[in-house]
């Protein structure tokens, strides 16, 4: 009998845009400049045809992340990009019908990866003023749920947890048996982690990336850090050889590059003052304190600003409605200063 399965086939997914190549990318907050040319250049001269005709080995890369975040290789699983860890733990850790408790907005791949595997998204919005008090978290907590997912910093909000408020709620989570992820694909640009907390814990876990600080979205790899036992039973989930050998050795080779990590972050922080500074003379209202994405409290049309951005200033931005009392509003990735220096400039021109 044929079988189709009906979560994966009413599933709601978004499109990317195509030949984003063309634009300056401010909307999914990648790095729109790159990594050093000739880093590039010397990393590929590294790769040989064996490099490629065979299968990726792994342990070289294992240990070198394992010492860079401090933990033992043990407590690793590598994946294709956060996203592909975060479907295994929701796969690992939480059954059909099971319910998974996050924060409204946040990354839109919880809600649908819960669709996706028939599970119940349970939300805890943002109150008017665009603030995550843990108590509201804490009310939603209930003993059916199976796992909590908080974002630290949280995308698109930019809020972050305090390490006391996290001890609160993962207090409560083990009280009432519920499995915690920990997204921390911001961290470098935020530079606190709760790490400490899943190394020798089953049920917590913390998800990393390459693809933001890192400048390597485009080779699709990232981690999760949780205890032997937990990071053994999301390895078994990985299809053979799951990570590309390419991707393991540039991201490698950044770790091995700590002045370009250095000046990324440095580059960053002076874009993205920039940035600020310029909303404060423009009078504009902003928000996101942490990460590398800003709202923008457009004074005029955010849709109409969005396209034209595209259409007129090749500038890639986006739009989100529903952000409290800021109602639809401008989120912008924030970037080296010639980068927030051409957004600006069509703002200026733009938003009037
Ligand atoms: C909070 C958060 N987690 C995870 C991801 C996924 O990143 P990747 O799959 O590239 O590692 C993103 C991407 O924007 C994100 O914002």
């Amino acid at each position: 009998m044929y079988y189709i399965n009906e979560n994966a086939r009413d599933l709601l997914r978004i499109g990317y845009h195509v030949n984003r190549r063309d634009f300056l990318r401010l909307d999914l907050n990648e790095n729109p400049g790159g990594l050093p040319e000739e880093f590039i250049r010397n990393v590929l001269s590294e790769i040989d045809p064996c490099f490629i005709s065979e299968y990726p080995e792994m342990e070289e890369f294992i240990d070198t992340l394992a010492d860079f975040v401090g933990v033992e290789p043990s407590n690793l699983c590598i994946v294709n990009g956060s996203s592909e860890g975060i479907r295994h733990i929701i796969e690992a850790f939480t059954a059909p019908g099971g319910k998974i408790l996050g924060v409204t907005p946040s990354y839109a791949m919880f809600e649908v990866y819960s669709k996706m595997y028939g599970r119940n998204f349970i939300s805890v919005n943002y109150t008017e003023d665009l603030m995550m008090p843990i108590e509201n978290i804490l009310e939603k907590m209930t003993p059916d749920i199976q796992l909590m997912i908080l974002v630290n910093p949280n995308n698109p909000m930019g809020n972050a947890y305090t390490e006391d408020e996290f001890r609160t709620l993962l207090a409560k989570a083990k009280e009432m048996e519920i499995t915690v992820l920990v997204d921390e694909a911001y961290h470098y640009f935020y530079p606190d982690t709760f790490i400490k907390y899943a190394v020798n814990d089953d049920h917590v876990l913390i998800s990393r990336t390459f693809s933001k600080l890192f400048s390597l979205a485009g080779l699709r790899l990232g981690c999760v850090i949780g205890s032997p036992s937990s990071a053994k039973v999301l390895n078994n989930l990985c299809t053979p050889h799951n990570v590309n050998a390419v991707s393991m050795l540039f991201a490698r080779k950044m770790m091995e590059s700590p002045e370009i990590v250095h000046q990324l972050i440095d580059k960053h922080r002076e874009g993205r003052v920039f940035l600020q500074n310029w909303l404060i003379e423009h009078g504009y209202e902003f928000r996101g304190e942490n990460g590398n994405f800003i709202f923008i409290r457009q004074k005029t049309d955010a849709d109409r600003i969005v396209e034209r951005m595209e259409t007129e200033k090749k500038i890639l931005i986006k739009s989100y409605d529903g952000i409290g009392k800021f109602g639809k509003c401008l989120r912008v990735s924030t970037a080296e200063r010639k980068f927030m220096e051409q957004f600006v400039e069509a703002l200026e021109e733009l938003d009037k």
